[in-house]
This record gives structure tokens, C-alpha cells and sequence, in this order.
């Protein structure tokens, strides 16, 4: 076996995060969320307004929901019935890579992106009555500074995006002027929210008390809802950014992860939590173990994979490594387990830390306030061992007043929040 097994034990010691480090995360995280609030410039939080309240359900009619937060575009037409239902009328998606193409490089100019994404919207409206306009909802899931509801400047890239000439742009006039050139300028984009938003708009029509919005996918991040307008700002959901949530310790793993990735030294939390970076970490950590010349690409599904295998053998998990590294010695896949095991835990501990840290900030307005934490993503719905450690690190953080926060899946609330969010801008609401 290639394993050496003190290396083993030195990685598995520096994934660990004990509930006391939890709790000062938690705490630091509050910190830096309060200090955001009053814009503080040396908070990681960006603490960004939505101009979005919860909906009341008395959104109506049908919109396009354009969502647009990775390498998959997708475009849905939704009626709302006003009595807080919906259905979804047709979808249609693209992936922004292919073996041909690919459209989240610095090669890639914002114009051939979005017209690109123009291309999802006329494919989805392709059979549809052109003589009417379409008012659509964009979830936009980069950090973007708002400039009104239906409009928002991304602030970065993140999610090793890199297509040129978007930073520092208006997002929907981009989108905007590329529908014009598809001869869709029937369709009018009147709002644009980030996907943690879409998802605690979402929510809100299942649960009365959703406060926290959630996404913990390829990329992760939080917003809850503020009710309290202070230093300047008007109460409404607020977007943390929790991605670039930066009091942390990274280990060493981390720091070689770090740098090789597009955004050097930012998005620490993101690099340590999200789908993206977790299959990275575990290529990081496979390589050194086994001694492999080269970094295999391996993904948060694969390690998904090995851990379903929970057999002392992990024939079938070994299996699902080989393309990318592989025959594997006997003994080997197991200890790649352990590692792929505990590289999630932490990742749903640190999630846990960041949903106390934000109800720790509510309950120091609405004491003993009970709340849903919704949450939409892969990872979480997935990846084996998540939510339980989720919940097990809320109550490590929390004590009792863990009681009070519900963590909740709630699936597609990018594309449903959007629709609800292009009614509320439509209607005036
Ligand atoms: C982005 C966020 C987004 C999250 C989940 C992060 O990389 O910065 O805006 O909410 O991914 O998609």
C-alpha cells in the first residue's frame, strides 16, 4: 500500500474543527455580519441589500425565471396562481461547457455570454405567443451590488468563472441588450436576485418563519431576513456572502488549494464548504497519499460515491476512482474514504457555524425566535454524512436554542424565487 499512515493521520487531525473552534466561528461570523451591516470595510462580509421583502403570496401571473449561478443556464416558464401555488410550464437549459466550447473563461467576452444565455430564452419561449411581453426574474448567483431590484453590478466573479468585461457592468442591461440582439426585446427583465435569495423568497410560500436562505452546491453562500433598518438601510433579505467569510484557519491543504484557484486568498470559506471545492481538496489530499505524479480530477461526486460504499472492502467506491487515478491497492480505498469523510463533515460543520452565527444575530432582535433555515444544492441534498453533521453542529453552537433553528430542504428555489421576485417588481408589490 502507497497510504502512509502518519501522513494519513496528520491530514485527517487537520480536518478537524471541535465544537469550541465552531463556536468562535459562529461568533466571529456574527461579528463580521454586524460589523458589515454598518458597512464596515474590514468585515469579509459584503452584507448585500436585495430590495426584496418575503412575498405574500398573492404573486400572480406567468414569468420567465432565468437561472444563472454555474455552468448550467436554466430557463423556466412559471405561472404563480396568487394563492401562493405555482406550476412549472416548460423548462430549458443549457451548459456553458461542452467538448466544443466553453463560455466561463477569460476568453469569453460578456457579449458571447450572454448572448448565450439569450439563446436558453428563445429556446424556452420557441413555440410561445411573441405578441406579448415576458417579464423575467434573473437569479444571478455572483455577488453583485444592487443597484435597484430590477438591476445589479457583479461586484466579482467567483466559482473560477472568468468571462471578461462583466465586472463592474449591469448584469440585466447586459442580458437586456443581448435579447434585444436575438430580436426578444419583448422580454423584460425586472428583477435580479442572488440564488440564496431566490431560495428564501421560495421558502417563504411553505414556511411562514423561513428567515434563512441557503445554497450549498458548487458554490455556497447565505442570506436571511433583516428586520431591523438601521445604519441607512431599509429592513429585507440580505445577502452575506458567506463565501468570503475569512475568519477561519485554513490548514496547509487549504493553502495549496488556495493557490491554484482564480480568486488567490478570497472566497476562504467557500474553498473550504462548496461542492467546487471540496472534489479539489480531495484531488489535493488523493495525490499526496498515493505519491501520483500528477493531480487526478476528481469531484464531489466521486467522493459521493466512495462514501455510499460503506463496506470494509470499498470495492464498488474504488471503482468509481479508477478512471481518474486508477487500480487501487488493497486497503487504499478505505483510508480515501476516511479522508473524503471527513473533508464533508467539516464542510457541514462550518455550514453550521454559519447558520448559528446569523441566528445568534436574529434571536438579538427577536429572542427565542423559532426559524426555517431553507436550503437548496446538490451537496446538501446529496452528499452522504451533510445534513446530519449539519444539525449535530447547530445544536454544538446553539445548546438548547438549537431547537429553534430548522434546517429544511427546499428543491428548485432559484428558478421558483425568481418567477415570485419578477411578480413582486412587476406587480409593484
Ligand atoms: C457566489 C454567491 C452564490 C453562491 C451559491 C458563490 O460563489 O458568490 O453569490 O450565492 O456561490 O451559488
Amino acid at each position: 500500500m502507497r497510504i502512509d499512515t502518519n501522513l494519513l493521520k496528520e491530514i485527517l487531525d487537520d480536518l478537524q474543527v471541535d465544537a469550541d473552534e465552531l463556536k468562535e466561528i459562529a461568533a466571529a461570523l456574527r461579528w463580521d455580519l454586524e460589523q458589515g451591516l454598518k458597512g464596515a470595510e474590514y468585515s469579509s462580509l459584503k452584507m448585500l441589500d436585495s430590495f426584496m421583502n418575503m412575498p405574500d403570496g398573492r404573486e400572480q401571473g406567468k414569468y420567465i425565471a432565468l437561472d444563472f449561478g454555474g455552468t448550467n443556464v436554466r430557463s423556466e416558464l412559471i405561472a404563480l396562481d396568487g394563492k401562493g401555488g405555482y406550476e412549472s410550464l416548460k423548462r430549458c437549459s443549457r451548459c456553458l461547457v461542452s467538448d466544443s466550447y466553453n463560455y466561463v473563461t477569460a476568453k469569453t467576452t460578456a457579449q458571447e455570454l450572454f448572448d448565450f444565455v439569450a439563446d436558453t430564452i428563445a429556446q424556452l419561449l420557441a413555440d410561445e405567443d411573441k405578441s406579448e411581453n415576458y417579464y423575467l426574474g434573473h437569479t444571478f448567483s455572483f455577488p453583485s451590488r444592487q443597484i435597484y431590484a430590477s438591476d445589479a453590478e457583479l461586484i466579482a466573479w467567483t466559482k473560477e468563472f472568468a468571462v471578461t468585461g462583466v465586472v463592474g457592468q449591469r448584469v440585466n442591461t447586459l442580458l437586456s441588450a443581448a435579447l434585444e440582439r436575438k430580436g426578444l426585446g419583448f422580454v423584460k427583465p425586472v428583477a435580479i436576485i442572488n440564488d440564496t435569495v431566490a431560495e428564501l423568497l421560495a421558502a417563504g410560500y411553505q414556511y411562514e418563519d423561513a428567515m434563512i436562505g441557503a445554497i450549498y452546491a458548487t458554490g455556497s453562500n447565505c442570506c436571511y431576513m433583516e428586520k431591523v433598518a438601521d445604519f441607512g438601510r431599509p429592513a429585507g433579505i440580505i445577502n452575506l456572502e458567506s463565501g468570503g467569510f475569512n475568519k477561519l484557519a485554513p490548514s496547509k491543504w487549504d493553502v495549496i488549494l488556495d493557490d491554484s484557484s482564480e480568486l488567490l486568498g478570497q472566497q476562504r470559506l467557500e474553498k473550504m464548504v462548496s461542492g467546487r471545492y471540496l472534489g479539489e481538496l480531495f484531488s489535493i489530499l488523493t495525490q499526496k497519499l498515493l505519491n501520483l505524479p500528477e493531480r487526478p480530477h476528481l469531484t464531489a461526486v466521486n467522493m459521493s460515491e466512495l462514501l455510499q460504499d460503506s463496506s470494509a472492502t470499498v470495492l464498488q467506491g474504488a471503482k468509481a476512482l479508477q478512471p481518474q487515478i486508477g487500480t487501487l491497492m488493497p486497503g487504499e480505498a478505505a483510508y480515501l474514504r476516511d479522508v473524503a469523510k471527513a473533508i464533508t463533515i467539516r464542510s457541514a460543520r462550518l455550514m453550521a457555524a454559519v447558520f448559528a452565527g446569523i441566528a445568534w444575530h436574529i434571536f438579538s432582535f427577536q429572542p427565542g425566535k423559532a426559524m426555517h433555515a431553507a436550503i437548496d444544492g446538490s451537496v446538501y441534498e446529496l452528499m452522504p454524512y451533510v445534513q446530519e453533521n449539519l444539525s449535530r453542529g447547530l445544536y454544538e453552537v446553539l445548546g438548547e436554542e438549537g431547537a429553534l433553528v430548522t434546517p429544511v430542504f427546499v428543491k428548485s428555489g432559484s428558478s421558483l424565487g425568481a418567477a415570485i421576485a419578477a411578480a413582486v417588481c412587476h406587480n409593484g408589490q
